[in-house]
């Protein structure tokens, strides 16, 4: 059968990873996270001192972003991708709160798209990829054969953020959590470079009131129409 590739865009924390993730796994095609990758340049930015508190040393990542290294790398444990840093696992640092509240700054900065985006493309050169992002579909593959554009509600997105770190034992405030994703809506929307909007040709999921079973075969429903 003829390998596609599969975009997945959408706001923050609307179970986007978990979809994408499953689908790839069902039909073997590969799976890369591209939000991962904005986060890993976030924590790059964090431990080296590119963040002055809440202000960005853009032309030092713009120097330094030639050596920021990004890979994936299955985890057997888990059977999902953890994300490497200079060769270094950081899937679970990536996630926190920390890194969470700089990502989007980060990601609106032109020169750290392109250096991503050239990444993402050359990830997917070969074709049988989900990729899931805000962008993928609009300026990574635009060619995509199957584009998706996910939404639920501010509340539900933070609240299933909220249950998905306490069951990781990771320390998280409902009201924060909630502010973050609200905030980080607001700057992905608005931003000059790539904003987050669905492309013309993508199949709208509002995922508020689903089930992740019920998500999975909407999904799989898609894909089957389009191969
Ligand atoms: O998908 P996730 O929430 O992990 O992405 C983290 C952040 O990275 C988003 O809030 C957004 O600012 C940025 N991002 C992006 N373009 C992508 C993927 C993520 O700007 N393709």
């Amino acid at each position: 059968m003829k390998k596609i590739t599969i975009a997945i865009d959408g706001f923050s924390s609307c179970g986007k990873s978990t979809m994408a993730k499953d689908l790839a796994h069902e039909i073997g095609y590969i799976y890369i996270d591209s939000g991962a990758m904005y986060r890993a340049v976030t924590l790059y930015s964090i431990e080296n001192g590119i963040f002055q508190g809440n202000e960005i040393d853009t032309e030092r990542l713009r120097k330094e972003i030639g050596n920021i290294h990004i890979s994936f790398q299955l985890n057997p444990e888990t059977g999902r991708p953890d994300t490497y840093l200079n060769g270094v696992n950081v899937e679970d640092k990536i996630r926190g709160i920390v890194v969470s509240s700089r990502v989007s700054p980060i990601a609106a900065l032109g020169f750290v798209r392109e250096a991503m985006v050239a990444q993402q493309q050359a990830m997917g050169n070969a074709k049988g990829i989900v990729m899931d992002g805000r962008d993928i579909g609009t300026t990574v593959f635009p060619d995509a054969e199957l584009k998706i554009f996910v939404t639920a509600t501010p509340e539900i997105r933070a609240q299933r953020r909220f249950d998905e770190l306490k069951a990781k034992g990771q320390e998280a405030s409902f009201d924060e959590i909630l502010e973050n994703v609200k905030q980080r809506d607001y700057i992905d929307q608005n931003r000059e470079v790539s904003p987050l909007r669905k492309a013309d040709d993508a199949f709208l999921l509002d995922n508020t009131n689903m089930t992740i079973p019920q998500q999975k075969e909407w999904l799989q429903e898609q894909f089957n129409k389009t191969v």
